[in-house]
């Protein structure tokens, strides 16, 4: 079964609009689990644009299915990531400017950094994910590179939706990059740009085990609770 992973950095976006103290995204991840998400993910930026410190920490102390903390290589968040306590950790490449994650970790490029935190994030337990684009030799690099899981960018399948020639090449790529991750022992996630109309391919995929989904997810909310929003997106992806 396909465990669907919801990610809660856009509810701390509105919440950060006023700075304020709503909507709480840590009542709203447990609203999540009560409505039958698998886990809870959230991504502490550098610039604390929406996650903030102690709304990881919150979490950690109440999500009760398992808390995926999604990270970039910088020492900061390393160090916070290691001290967090959190059940999985996604490493990302993260730019300032940026509206949101643009393209996978070069996991070829970053293997010395990897090397060298790899060891404190696990040292509480905590299993490693790489988010990659579907690429063979980012695959290739992650599995000598010691993760437990790739997540494979699912942008570029997203965003070629209207092309359907596109649309089926991304996703004959995040298809054999799904194998090879297998076929090196590496485990499958996969996320980024997942909706109602796209998902379903992508939950049909070889290995997947988990999907990340945040935008589509808080924004159906807004229109039908997160109850539904919740149940329409475990029906689409068959968990
Ligand atoms: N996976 C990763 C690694 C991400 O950075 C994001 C965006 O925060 C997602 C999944 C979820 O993407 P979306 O909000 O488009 O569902």
């Amino acid at each position: 079964m396909i465990r669907l992973h919801v990610n809660v950095d856009h509810v701390a976006t509105l919440r950060q609009a006023r700075r304020g103290t709503e909507p709480d995204p840590i009542a709203w991840a447990l609203a999540a689990e009560r409505a039958g998400a698998h886990g809870i993910t959230c991504h502490l930026r550098k610039d604390r644009r929406h996650i903030q410190d102690a709304d990881v920490v919150a979490l950690r102390a109440r999500v009760a299915t398992l808390l995926n903390l999604e990270l970039s290589l910088d020492p900061e968040m390393v160090a916070f990531g290691a001290a967090s306590g959190a059940d999985e950790f996604c490493l990302v490449p993260e730019h300032r400017q940026e509206i949101t994650t643009e393209g996978g970790l070069d996991v070829v490029r970053e293997t010395p950094r990897l090397a060298e935190v790899l060891p404190g994030l696990r040292a509480r337990g905590g299993k490693i994910s790489l988010f990659v684009d579907p690429e063979l030799r980012q695959i290739e690099a992650a599995a000598a590179a010691g993760a437990d899981f790739v997540e494979l960018h699912t942008g570029a399948y997203a965003g070629a939706w209207k092309d359907r020639a596109a649309r089926e090449r991304e996703l004959a790529r995040l298809a054999a990059a799904a194998r090879r991750a297998h076929a090196l022992g590496l485990r499958v996630n996969a996320g980024h740009g997942l909706n109602l109309a796209n998902v379903g391919a992508v939950a049909a995929l070889p290995h997947v085990e988990e999907l990340n989904i945040g935008h589509a997810i808080v924004a159906r909310a807004a229109f039908v609770g997160i109850d539904v929003a919740i149940g329409e997106m475990r029906a689409a992806i068959g968990s």
